[in-house]
């Protein structure tokens, strides 16, 4: 079915449902030998499990990961990774009273009339339970980037109204919200656990960070870094909007305000920009400045506050959800946010290491170039040295330099060998006649 696999590359496919036995991924593209730290995985996986705190649902997963296949020994095996996380706190009967009920800001309508079937329990495949299983694939993604000198930060940037003032990445981790700023954190939990009190939900917007990557990274024009960066964090469900640098705020600006203008950088000598107001991608390539884009998180819609809604029969009825559901998506979303930006960043970084790989068979073929026309003048060479010595000969002998027939004969045999090796014979002549030329030049010196 199209829609379940994500990349070009690092390609992968996840599978499950929420209340189904487990979720799951598979990566392809992953080189063999590189070493994965699966503690890792586990650690991205504990950060985005439910259950941590009172401003999360209360659904306790243990999120542990098993990995299936294509890692052996702390290193990829070339094939398959598979991993997998097994469902073990899914209460279906919470979901009993939306069995014919569409949750109004769901999926369960749209579902049902694309494919005229829906798991309804938690949401099926379109739970924020499947994200789990990305960030297991983000957090593989993570450490071939980290390999490569990239880091990925993304954090709670505003909840309703309350947007941070201050940033202090050591605050992101510790607090239950993932927010950089002190001040502003417990007006957030404040402002969330108010909207939960009246059975209802708040959204926000979620900043996402990348350092280290150079410049030429995007392939224009349809996947151009921005693009892909846009559908992968779009992808995400509850995200409702994506915007990057300066985003929506350009449209308010002058030219001569919103232009990044190039210096070069007095100690590196390399090309920077005096503003990021393209969040670091010009022409869908990254330029080497820092990316940093937001995505705005609607409010959860799975709220108690009683709501209008029909049934799969067409009856308008009224309904009050049940279950345990975020008040707030945006600190889990985080880690989810993060994987999204890893797994496109690596694919865009694998299918820009195949153009160089070409570059690279281009100077092979170059290199082989060089050898056969080296070659070619020791060759060329060689044949001058017989011609001097014949010369010498011709000398003492008193005979002639000019060999009419010899020359011939020599001529028709280099244009049948030509025609046999289909080398253009008009090419090979004007070769040959450059050739008997500098013999005779030689001879001649010689003869004087
Ligand atoms: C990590 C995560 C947790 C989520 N938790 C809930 C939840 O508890 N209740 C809910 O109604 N939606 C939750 N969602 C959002 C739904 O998945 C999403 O709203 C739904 O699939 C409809 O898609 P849309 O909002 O993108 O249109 C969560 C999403 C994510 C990524």
């Amino acid at each position: 079915m199209p829609g379940n696999i994500f990349g070009n590359i690092y390609r992968i496919m996840t599978f499950g449902e929420s209340h189904g036995p487990m979720i799951g991924v598979v990566i392809d593209g992953i080189k063999p030998n590189v070493e994965i730290n699966v503690s890792e995985i586990q650690k991205e996986l504990d950060r985005r499990k439910p259950g941590q705190s009172a401003v999360t649902t209360q659904r306790k997963e243990s999120d542990i990961v098993q990995i299936v296949s294509g890692i052996y020994e702390g290193k990829t095996t070339g094939t398959p990774i598979c991993m997998i996380i097994k469902n073990e706190d899914y209460k279906s009967s919470d979901y009993e009273n939306l069995k014919q009920i569409f949750r109004p800001g769901h999926g369960g309508y749209t579902f049902l009339k694309k494919y005229g079937i829906y798991d309804y329990r938690g949401g099926g495949r379109i739970s924020g339970r499947e994200t789990a299983v990305r960030v297991a694939a983000g957090a593989v993604a993570k450490q071939l980037l980290s390999n490569r000198g990239i880091k990925i930060l993304a954090y709670t940037r505003q909840i309703g109204n309350i947007e941070i003032q201050n940033f202090n990445e050591e605050l992101i981790e510790k607090n239950a919200i993932r927010c950089p700023d002190e001040s502003a954190t417990q007006k957030m939990i404040d402002l969330i656990e108010d909207a939960k009190k009246n059975g209802d939900s708040v959204g926000g917007i979620v900043e996402v960070k990348v350092q280290g990557l150079k410049a030429g990274y995007g392939e224009p024009v349809f996947d151009k870094l921005e693009a892909d960066l846009a559908k992968a964090l779009m992808s995400i469900g509850a995200v409702k909007g994506f915007e990057i640098g300066s985003g929506f705020k350009s449209a308010l600006m002058k030219g001569s305000e919103c232009n990044d203008q190039f210096i070069i950088n007095p100690q590196t000598k390399e090309v920077e920009t005096l503003t990021n107001n393209s969040g670091g991608v010009q022409g869908g390539i990254s330029n080497g400045s820092e990316i940093i884009m937001r995505i705005a998180v609607k409010p959860t819609s799975s709220i108690s506050k009683k709501q209008k809604s029909v049934t799969y029969n067409g009856e308008e009825v009224e309904i009050e959800i049940k279950g345990r559901h975020d008040p707030c998506i945006c600190p889990r979303i985080v880690p989810v946010a993060e994987a999204m930006t890893a797994l496109v960043l690596i694919d865009h970084i694998l299918m820009q290491e195949q153009i160089q790989t070409e570059i690279d068979k281009l100077d092979e073929l170059r290199s082989r170039i060089d050898l056969i026309d080296t070659q070619l003048l020791l060759l060329l060479n060689a044949r001058n040295e017989l011609v001097q010595r014949i010369g010498k000969i011709k000398k003492v002998n008193g005979s002639q330099i000019f060999d009419e027939e010899r020359e011939k004969s020599l001529e028709e045999n280099w244009i049948k060998t030509a025609k046999e090796l289909e080398l253009r014979p008009d090419y090979i002549q004007n070769i040959f006649k450059l050739v008997i030329n500098e013999s005779r030049k030689i001879q001649k010196e010689i003869l004087k």
